[in-house]
């Protein structure tokens, strides 16, 4: 049995051992991306790299990326969807092409001192290419340099062999991707690796950026040519040792505590409801214990992570699990990831915490929730109504995944756009956060975004003046039209407060300062008193942006030239964001 540890190390040590250098994984909650609401991919963080930014640890780089992906919610509890997965990637930024990552993706997969799997179980795909793109013969002859049968690699369509951002901007390119023959029968004469049936599973993917999509919908040359890589660790020891996901080191001790908790075993379904809720548990402790972690609430990353969290719960209450058992689930959890993931031990009390109070809010109305809901469907209907379902999420917090859920296992229909309507009115959802939800691709680096995230820095320091050195950064989303940023502090800011803010950063706008980056040590930036968060290891080089003595921070960029780039800063609104969170939406802007 591969386990998940030895995995991460040999994929990491490989690509250290040709020329790669090893870096940390960045948040779960993307920075400055008002696009997605979670990274979902290893290349995700790294995009303003991908564009030709200086990355500071250079060329070519290696890590283990947390991801969430909650668009295949309703596939988990099968043997391998998770909401949560680790991405071991390579990535040339600039630097190697499809020559070298071709001939490491089956060293790595071949080689005895590696993954060691025999040649003939692996088939690949590449780009057959189409009005736009040509067809990628060079990786095509690069598989067969490197001494695969022609007979198993296959030309798709961009519907598969394309990797990059669905119907945005940004960087993409045709790829490559890794399949390891099952053993299953072929399902047809014509089965082959684009098939679901079963037989072929994708291991790996390597994605060769050479090309920007612009707005207009055309390609351009990048740059820089990348390498772009991605294998999902818990479908990489599913592929090598069989069985599924939840047979995994990863989550046999969950699953172990989950039927150690387990009162009725008379349950429907029950062997996927153990695992949803293994899976949910796993996820909504990464998404607390990240150092961006969010608490729940009801948009963006709080509301998945609420819905996360009541999934489980209701699940674990027709399982007669004992109040609290979610918090017990979570604890195995954190031991298990402490070591791989130091936030993870850092934040232990407060993942526990925050599942506890979840658990308290919801059990409240849970069973009440429950007997509204029979009431409603006892009526015959066919389709919940609108209202009806914003009652139940309104009074009883239901999130409207949950109804869904719900009404489908009776057979009956949910009027979501009805919902939908109910919400607008009733919250008055901000236009920005409604459409975060139900939108998706790369964010947009602009020269407004970049002088909104120069604003963003002005800020920070500005309300660490007036309000005090308590202020830390807890989110920043940032769109072409303002910037978002939520920070610790207990109470509503005064308006008195409020405007020295606003003076503080007019005054730094019309000093009109350079925006100097520089790359340093994370002790040289602690040393200089830096301040922003400070995930890299010991030694790791970061860049760090200073606007003369106004405001010194570690950050990725990409920021204006100078202050004067920015108008009039104004905030336009401030309120509370959650518990001892604040939020400002602020413009740069005259109008
Ligand atoms: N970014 C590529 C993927 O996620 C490697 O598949």
């Amino acid at each position: 049995m591969y386990t998940s540890k030895e995995i991460r190390e040999k994929y990491l040590k490989f690509f250290e051992s040709k020329g790669h250098k090893i870096i940390d994984s960045a948040s779960v909650i993307p920075e400055n991306d008002p696009t997605v609401l979670f990274t979902t991919a290893g290349m995700h963080p790294l995009v303003p790299y991908l564009l030709g930014e200086p990355h500071p640890s250079g060329h070519r780089l290696t890590d283990v990326q947390k991801c969430i992906r909650t668009g295949d919610i309703d596939s988990v509890g099968d043997d391998t969807h998770c909401t949560f997965f680790e991405m071991l990637g390579n990535w040339s930024l600039g630097d190697y092409f499809k020559k070298e990552a071709i001939s490491w993706s089956f060293e790595f997969l071949t080689s005895k001192e590696y993954l060691g799997l025999p040649k003939d179980k692996l088939h690949f795909t590449v780009f057959a290419g189409d009005e736009c793109a040509p067809r990628d013969m060079e990786a095509y002859n690069f598989w067969v340099e490197a001494g695969v049968d022609p007979s198993h690699i296959y030309f798709l369509d961009k519907k598969h062999n394309w990797w990059g951002p669905a119907g945005q901007t940004g960087p993409c390119g045709p790829d490559t991707e890794m399949f390891i023959d099952t053993g299953k029968e072929k399902c047809s004469e014509n089965c082959n690796p684009s098939c679901d049936c079963g037989k072929y599973v994708e291991i790996w993917n390597d994605v060769f950026m050479q090309y920007n999509k612009t707005k207009e919908g055309t390609f351009e040359p990048l740059k820089q040519k990348n390498v772009d890589t991605g294998m999902g660790l818990e479908r990489i020891l599913v592929a090598l040792n069989g069985g599924s996901v939840f047979d995994t080191d990863l989550y046999q001790n969950i699953m172990k505590k989950i039927d150690e908790l387990t009162c009725n075993t008379n349950v429907a379904d029950i062997k996927k409801k153990k695992r949803i809720i293994a899976d949910h548990v796993r996820t909504a402790s990464i998404i607390l214990g990240d150092r961006r972690g969010v608490t729940p609430s009801n948009v963006d990353q709080g509301y998945v992570l609420r819905r996360l969290i009541r999934r489980a719960l209701r699940y674990a209450m027709q399982l007669e699990m004992p109040d609290g058992a979610i918090v017990k689930i979570a604890e195995v959890v954190v031991d298990q990831y402490a070591d791989v993931y130091k936030e993870m031990a850092e934040n232990r009390e407060k993942i526990l915490t925050e599942l506890d109070l979840e658990e308290k809010r919801f059990s409240r109305t849970l069973k009440q929730g429950e007997r509204e809901f029979e009431k409603i469907v006892s009526k015959g209907v066919t389709k919940i109504d609108g209202e009806s379902a914003f009652h139940l999420y309104d009074t009883y917090g239901f999130p409207l995944e949950l109804t869904i859920e719900m009404a489908t296992e009776k057979g009956i229909e949910v009027d979501t756009e009805g919902f939908k309507a109910f919400f607008e009115k009733h919250q008055e959802l901000s236009k920005a956060g409604s459409e975060q939800r139900f939108k998706g691709g790369l964010a947009d680096h602009s020269e407004e975004t970049a002088r909104l995230h120069t604003a963003t820095h002005l800020l920070h320091a500005a309300l660490r003046k007036v309000l005090g050195p308590q202020v830390a950064q807890k989110g920043s989303n940032i769109t072409a039209e303002r910037l978002r940023f939520d920070f610790s502090f207990e109470r509503k800011m005064t308006p008195e407060e409020i405007a020295e803010v606003e003076k503080l950063v007019n005054e730094a706008i019309d000093r009109k300062l350079d925006v100097i980056c520089e790359e340093m040590t994370v002790e040289e930036a602690k040393a200089q008193g830096a301040i922003g968060l400070f995930e890299s290891k010991y030694g790791d080089k970061v860049k760090v942006y200073t606007m003369g003595d106004v405001s010194k921070e570690i950050c990725g960029g990409p920021h204006a030239k100078n202050t004067g780039e920015l108008v009039n800063f104004k905030i336009r609104k401030e309120e509370s964001s959650s518990a001892g969170v604040r939020r400002i939406k602020a413009t740069i802007n005259n109008d």
